[in-house]
């Protein structure tokens, strides 16, 4: 497959639109991202800015159009606004789409069921069946819990508050991957096509348990103030299912227990260590001294 050199990002100043676009600047890439007319998000000044209305398959279409590949990152509450962004990457001639996915394995059939993941594997079964026969080919990316962001925003536990949430014993190993390791993966997917073509890719950052990162934050900042609260899984997703059930507007009500569940449970594909295409990428696994400086600096 020829090289890709130009890439189109839907969701550029978003969390990990943002890393993601110094990455690929940094690895010479022109980068094109595509802006809804209303947004006030910022971009650096050597990207260009493409217009779009993502109910509009021609205007995204125009805005794709000289473009090698697309990648979606794509908030988690936007996720459906990727139906015509598929249609339009096919009939501009995208070379590779990696839809916005950067989560758990949805391949594990225990977490691909959770309502949560309904849409992302909507967008999927769409990709695989649209792209067949045409020239644009497909990478699925997963990367289970964003380390620095899911210290930063209490997933993983909240750091600034001194508070942990502590699931199934807390000595479950799971793959934490930072949102700048994700962005680098996404570049080396990017330049090797061949064997990323059509499948799902495992970043994997490091494997972590919840009690691991809670010693490294107390050896850290000292045992005092802190809050440690003990939950099981299993619960957190019957209760999930109920308030999904009670009132499914109220989206916080249940998608976090079940991202919670299929990212930390025994059973839900949650451990990459040995199931993870780092090698095949030149990826490292991290180091303790890198997980821990990741630790530190969300303190
Ligand atoms: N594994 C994990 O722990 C984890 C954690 C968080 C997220 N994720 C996943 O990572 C991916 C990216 O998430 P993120 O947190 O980086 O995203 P984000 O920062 O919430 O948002 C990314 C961009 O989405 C765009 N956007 C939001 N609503 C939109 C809409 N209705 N229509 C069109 N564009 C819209 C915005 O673009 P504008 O600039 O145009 O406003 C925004 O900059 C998602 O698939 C998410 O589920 C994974």
């Amino acid at each position: 497959m020829a090289p890709i050199l130009t890439v189109a990002v839907a969701g550029a100043a978003g969390s990990l639109g943002e890393a993601l676009v110094k990455e690929l600047l940094a690895a010479n890439f022109s980068v094109t991202a595509l802006v809804r007319p209303g947004s006030t998000s910022t971009l650096p000044p050597s990207v260009k800015a493409a217009k779009v209305d993502y109910d509009d398959v021609e205007s995204l279409k125009i805005a794709l159009q000289g473009h090698d590949a697309l990648v979606s990152t794509l908030s988690t509450t936007a996720i459906e606004v990727q139906e015509k962004l598929i249609d339009a990457a096919i009939a501009a001639g995208i070379k590779r789409y990696i839809p916005s996915e950067f989560g758990c394995d949805l391949f594990n059939p225990k977490a691909r069921v959770l309502p949560v993941y309904a849409q992302k594997v909507k967008v999927e079964e769409d990709v695989e069946k649209k792209t067949r026969g045409t020239q644009t080919t497909y990478t699925f990316v997963f990367n289970n819990a964003f380390l620095d962001w899911g210290l930063d925003h209490g997933f993983v536990m909240d750091l600034k508050a001194k508070k942990a949430e502590i699931y199934d014993g807390g000595n479950v190993t799971f793959t934490a991957t930072p949102i700048p390791f994700v962005a680098r993966g996404l570049v080396a997917v990017l330049q090797h096509l061949d064997e990323t073509a059509n499948r799902e890719v495992r970043l994997h950052g490091a494997a972590v348990t919840q009690k691991q990162i809670l010693d490294i934050a107390q050896r850290i900042g000292g045992k005092e103030g802190w809050q440690v609260t003990e939950a099981r899984s299993e619960d957190l997703e019957k209760e999930s299912y109920e308030n999904l059930k009670k009132d499914p507007s109220n989206v916080y009500g249940w998608i976090i227990g079940m991202l919670k569940r299929a990212a930390f449970a025994d059973g839900y594909g949650g451990d990459f260590s040995s199931n993870n295409d780092n090698e095949m990428l030149g990826l490292n696994e991290m180091t303790e001294r890198e997980v821990e400086y990741v630790v530190h600096s969300r303190m």
